[in-house]
This record gives structure tokens, C-alpha cells and sequence, in this order.
């Protein structure tokens, strides 16, 4: 096989499988990732090693697009102890703080020790000498130890697009330590926030004793030799240009007319689009919604909100169990307020294209970003990025990555169902000039460190550091 330069190794493949094409036909995931690292793919002549998202599904590497896509086979079984089981009823719920309860069970920690054992013998058979590996997400914590032992003369960089929870929460994992070893046989460990930088930190020296310097974390090798790897936030964004592009689209304003439209013109649009998942913070805004109605602060006649729930590892228990909670919920809300002519909520439990998107964005007044847990939370910079007229309201919670920098949004603690409502009421009520001031500086951010630049930096720094990593401690 042909090898490259750049290796990315996510648990996706940056491509879905059209699904009436009995051959394999393929189209390019509209994900961010996908977006941010296609040009530098293409500039170096790039591999993308990654599951197709079907089980058992065989395949031999192949181009796509300039990129050559190297499927990693995942078995049914790999898929239920590794992707929903460990993945995604272990560390998901974790480093989310809780707000579901993990599970632990060995079953899952020996697949996920399998499977990404898998990935790393992938991307070291992609790899050219001295390429950079670019690790992506949670579902692949221990691809860098297993990959510098496989290829020293990689650089590996692995970036975590999740948050890294608090010693205290990391420390129930019972394979805490197996973990941290594994970030650690990166060159560069990449977070959404300081303060997941700062946790992983604190667990790397409380857990395995390692000196962690500004200069980066003193880590032992086999051979008694140290490296240095470093841990540092690199916030992640959005192809700002493309949204911007889309709504200035004659037929996409058309279709944010007839949105409005369809919905009886009302007054204001709340708006929340979200994957269906139980760190969003769904509940709490159904709830503080439902209470504005039931205050008579707000009326059907004025007001409906908008959410988009996309469907999500429809497996998972938990997400089994949240589905049914929300469906309930709207259910009553609707029940109790619709009127023939006004609906309290539209609720669409449906992923949408991004034309569809970007035109339901420029049709809402209000969005609600109220996650409870979220890496980042790209919908609030998608929004504010689609709002060329400087119109709109962002509600934004405080435990979203997009707080840090969005510091114009009404922010919120999603908890405080109070407090939630006050926002609601004060951006329903927010006169324009306020609305145009904070959504412009919103915007100067989101445009002036859009996706590319993420990536850039997260590589420059990879490369700098690997370097400087390579010199001694
Ligand atoms: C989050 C994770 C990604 C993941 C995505 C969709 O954004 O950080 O790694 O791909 O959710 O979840 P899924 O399980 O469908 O890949």
C-alpha cells in the first residue's frame, strides 16, 4: 500500500455510505472534522484510517476525493462492547461528569484495548517514515501509546474533542491508569479548554507521579530515556466562510421566510438543535419553556420553540431512556398549550442538511445552547456564524468550551431553571441595538479563528514542539 505523510485515525471515516447504492457508493460526512482537515489532507498527501460505521463490513483501502480512506473492520461485537459499550456507556457519561451513570465492565475495556490495538497496527502500516499521525476523540485514547511503540519515528498528535473531567470523577475509571499512559505516548495532547488541559494535568501527576512543567509533562520511557509531551488547549471551530456563504443565499432566506411561515408567523422562535443526547441539556430547557408558558409569561399565540433532536447511538440505554423522557415532555407541553392554530413546540427528531440548517438559524430570534457537559458545542458558533444580519440571541450555558470565547452570549447555568427563564424572557424582550452589539463581537470571534486555523495551529505546534520534545528534557 501507497504511504503517506499525514495519517488521521478517527473512529469515523470521513465519508457515509450512500445507503441505495448496492456497490459501495460514497459521500463525503458533513462533520466539522471532515471540513477542517480536508485541505491539509489534500496538501499532503493524506490517509484517513477510520470504521465505516457499519458492522462487519469488509473493505480494501481506497481513494476518495485526493484522500486515500483506510477502513478499520469492526465486528458486531466490537460495536457493542467497544463503540456503544466502553466508548459510549463508560467514558462518555465520565468525562461528562456524570450526568448519566458510567458503566464498568471488563468485557468493554478488553474490546476497547482490541480494537484500538487495531486502529494503531492501521495507521502504522499507512504511515510513511517520520509522518505526522493526527489521533482523534475519546473512542481512541490509547492509539498513541500503541502507535510509538509500533513506529518511534512517527509524530503523533492527538487531539480530544470531549472535556476531561475532574480528578475526583476521572479516578472511579478502573483502568485510569492504562489511559493516561496512552494520551501520553503522544507528542502533543490537544483539549477544548484550559481547564481540560489543567484536569488532565492534575491527573497525570497524581495518578502516575509525573513532573508536569510549563515546558510540558516528564514522561519515562521503557528504556529509562524521558520525552516530553504536551498538554494544551486548542479550541476547535467551525468552516465559518461556508455558513456565511449559505446565508446570503437568496433561497436559503427564502426558506427561513417560509419556516417562519409554516409555524404561523409567530412573534418570537426559541430554536434548539442538538444530537439527541442527555448532556445537551434538553430537559432543562423543555422545562424552564413549559414553566414560561404555564407562568403566562409567554403564549402559544406569540412563541414556539423549535427543536431539532438528531437521532443518536440509538442503542445505548440511556439515550433509549432520554428519547422517551423528551417525547413525553413535548407531548405534554403540546398537549397542554397548543391552540388549533400555534403549536408550543415543533419538536423534529430528524438530521437536517446544512442549507436546511442555516435557514432554520436565520428563522429563530433565540438559541438555546443549554448543555449540561459539552466539549464545545459547535451549534452556537454555526449560529452565530449564520447570522449575517446581526440578529438573534444566543443563550449559552457556562459548561459549554463555547463560553470561553463567545463572551457576548447570555450565559446561563442551565440548572438554575430560574435563571434559565430570566435569559429567556430578557432575549425575548432584547431590543435590537443590544442584539446587533453582542452578536457582532460574537461574530469578530467565530470568523477570526475559524476551523483551518485550528487545525494550523494544533500542527505547527505539533511539529514545533516534537522538535523541541526530541532535544532532551
Ligand atoms: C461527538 C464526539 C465525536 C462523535 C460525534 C458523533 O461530537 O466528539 O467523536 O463522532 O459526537 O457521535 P457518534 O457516536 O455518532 O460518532
Amino acid at each position: 500500500m501507497h504511504k503517506a505523510e499525514f495519517v488521521v485515525v478517527a473512529n469515523r471515516l470521513p465519508v457515509d455510505r450512500v445507503s441505495d447504492a448496492g456497490e459501495g457508493e460514497w459521500r463525503r460526512s458533513p462533520g466539522g472534522l471532515v471540513t477542517a482537515l480536508e485541505p491539509v489532507m489534500k496538501k499532503a498527501d493524506g490517509a484517513w484510517v477510520g470504521w465505516a460505521g457499519q458492522p462487519d463490513v469488509d473493505l480494501d483501502p481506497f481513494e476518495f476525493d485526493g484522500t486515500m480512506l483506510v477502513p478499520v473492520t469492526l465486528s458486531a461485537e466490537d460495536v457493542e462492547l467497544y463503540y456503544e459499550g466502553f466508548s459510549n456507556d463508560t467514558i462518555w457519561p465520565l468525562y461528562h461528569d456524570v450526568i448519566a451513570e458510567p458503566r464498568y465492565k471488563r468485557v468493554w475495556w478488553e474490546s476497547y484495548v482490541r480494537v484500538n490495538r487495531r486502529f494503531a497496527q492501521a495507521a502504522a502500516d499507512a504511515a510513511e517514515p517520520g509522518a505526522t499521525v493526527w489521533v482523534q476523540d475519546y473512542q481512541l485514547q490509547l492509539v498513541p501509546r500503541m502507535l510509538r511503540d509500533l513506529r518511534p519515528d512517527l509524530v503523533i498528535g492527538y487531539f480530544h474533542h470531549i472535556p476531561f473531567p475532574a480528578y475526583g470523577l476521572y479516578s472511579q475509571l478502573p483502568w485510569r491508569r492504562q489511559v493516561l499512559e496512552g494520551l501520553l505516548g503522544a507528542d502533543v495532547i490537544g483539549f477544548q479548554r484550559v481547564a481540560d488541559a489543567g484536569n488532565f494535568a492534575r491527573a497525570v501527576r497524581r495518578q502516575l507521579r509525573y513532573e508536569t512543567k510549563a515546558s510540558g509533562i516528564v514522561v519515562p520511557e521503557k528504556d529509562g530515556t524521558t520525552r516530553r509531551a504536551l498538554a494544551k488547549a486548542f479550541p476547535i471551530s467551525i468552516d465559518a466562510t461556508s455558513y456565511i456563504e449559505l446565508a446570503h443565499r437568496d433561497d436559503v432566506q427564502a426558506r427561513a421566510r417560509e419556516i417562519r411561515e409554516s409555524l404561523g408567523n409567530p412573534k418570537r422562535i426559541f430554536l434548539g438543535v442538538d444530537r439527541l443526547d442527555y448532556t445537551k441539556g434538553i430537559r432543562h430547557r423543555l422545562k424552564a419553556f413549559g414553566e414560561l408558558l404555564t407562568d403566562e409569561k409567554l403564549s402559544v399565540d406569540d412563541v414556539t420553540l423549535v427543536q431539532v433532536a438528531s437521532p443518536s447511538r440509538e442503542r445505548v440505554a440511556a439515550y433509549i431512556q432520554l428519547r422517551d423522557e423528551i417525547e413525553l415532555t413535548v407531548g405534554r407541553i403540546n398537549g397542554d398549550f397548543d391552540t388549533m392554530g400555534h403549536t408550543a413546540i415543533r419538536y423534529l427528531h430528524q438530521a437536517y442538511p446544512r442549507e436546511e440548517m442555516v435557514a432554520l438559524f436565520l428563522a429563530a430570534d433565540v438559541m438555546l445552547v443549554t448543555a449540561l457537559r459539552d466539549g464545545m458545542n459547535l451549534v452556537a458558533k454555526e449560529y452565530v456564524a449564520s447570522r449575517v444580519d446581526n440578529r438573534g440571541v444566543l443563550i449559552l450555558s457556562e459548561f459549554a468550551g463555547a463560553a470561553d470565547e463567545l463572551g457576548t452570549a447570555l450565559r446561563v447555568n442551565p440548572h438554575d431553571i430560574e435563571g434559565l427563564k430570566e435569559a429567556m424572557m430578557r432575549a425575548v424582550e432584547m431590543a435590537p441595538a443590544e442584539q446587533g452589539r453582542r452578536m457582532r463581537a460574537a461574530r469578530r470571534r467565530v470568523l477570526e479563528h475559524s476551523v483551518e486555523d485550528w487545525s494550523r495551529e494544533f500542527l505547527e505546534a505539533l511539529a514545533q514542539f516534537h522538535g523541541a520534545g526530541r532535544s532532551g528534557v
